[in-house]
């Protein structure tokens, strides 16, 4: 096997195992690195080598992924290595800063430096249409685009570190609130005698109309076109009312829908009644 074939992953957690896991059935040779014992069993026996070191696993690949729970889990990790000359590819979630700081890292020990944000769960690692943002080395990014892309479809944003966590976070900002949102309706169902079984459907559907949302309130906010035409800020804030009431009549908790009742009539008292929702990314853009 050649070494364009190696790759080191460093924690197997779920992420890591299901990395390691895709690379083994691709063919690769795997080495493999976790700071705790025991998790590696299943791999090994798949045909991966465990490394005693994470400094023993990067020095046996060309490029070492890294699924850690943060990027400061890295440094400990890391101290000691010998990096030079190495290929760091940081798949741990973190925020755009810890990115930027850790691509300068690992730039003074001589290492090419890619930060990325993996935007399924590990159940769709390794399939083609799973989407995993990358930033940094483009150099890096296209001597080893191959390697990278049998863990899911990278999408490059640039050189600049900090950008494939900034979109990842960008995700993260929609996908909590959304999933959040859900378990919100989910538990006023439940206080109304229904299941989460009993409203999938209509939550499918609510969460299937969001993009239309997107597509038409996004081109409005670049056009700075808050004429509020087809919805006004009053209508909707009405609307927020009723399922902040919704909430509170049901005897659950109202915390996250009464932050979120603040903000329309924010707008509303900003004088912003007649105009779109649109506004709201306004009020938004400086502290409450
Ligand atoms: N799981 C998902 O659905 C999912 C989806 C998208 C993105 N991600 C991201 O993928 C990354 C890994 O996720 P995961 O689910 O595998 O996380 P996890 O279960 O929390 O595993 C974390 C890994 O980090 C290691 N670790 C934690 N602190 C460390 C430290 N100080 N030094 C060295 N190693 C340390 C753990 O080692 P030990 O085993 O020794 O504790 C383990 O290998 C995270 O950044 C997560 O946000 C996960």
């Amino acid at each position: 096997m050649n070494s364009s074939n190696t790759v080191s992953i460093l924690g197997l957690g779920p992420m890591g195992h299901a990395m390691a896991a895709a690379y083994l059935d691709a063919g690769y040779g795997v080495t493999v690195w976790n700071r705790s014992a025991g998790k590696d069993e299943e791999l090994l026996g798949r045909g991966a080598r465990r490394a005693a070191t994470a400094a023993e696993a990067v020095a046996a690949s060309p490029v070492t992924v890294l699924s850690l729970i943060d990027v400061d889990a890295m440094y400990p990790s890391l101290d000691g290595a010998d990096l030079t000359g190495r290929v760091l590819v940081n798949l741990s979630s973190d925020v755009p800063e810890k990115a930027r700081a850790a691509a300068e890292w690992a730039a003074a020990r001589g290492a090419s430096y890619l930060t990325g944000g993996v935007t399924v769960n590990p159940s769709g690692v390794g399939k083609p249409d799973s989407q995993i943002f990358v930033s940094g080395s483009e150099e890096a990014y296209e001597a080893h685009r191959a390697t990278l892309d049998v863990l899911g479809a990278t999408d490059f944003q640039g050189s600049e570190p900090g950008l494939a966590q900034l979109h990842y976070q960008l995700g993260m900002t929609m996908f909590w609130t959304a999933f959040t949102g859900f378990q919100q309706a989910v538990a006023i169902a439940r206080a109304n005698g229904l299941t989460a079984a009993d409203i999938l459907p209509h939550a499918r559907a609510t969460a299937e109309s969001l993009p239309g949302f997107f597509d038409w309130s996004g081109a409005l906010i670049d056009a700075d076109d808050h004429s509020g035409e087809d919805a006004r800020l009053a209508m909707c804030a009405a609307s927020v009312e009723h399922v902040l009431h919704t909430a509170s009549a049901a005897g659950i908790d109202t915390g996250i829908l009464a932050a979120h009742a603040a903000l329309y009539r924010r707008g509303i008292e900003a004088g912003f009644g007649a105009d779109g929702t649109t506004r709201l990314v306004d009020l938004l853009a400086e502290p409450a």
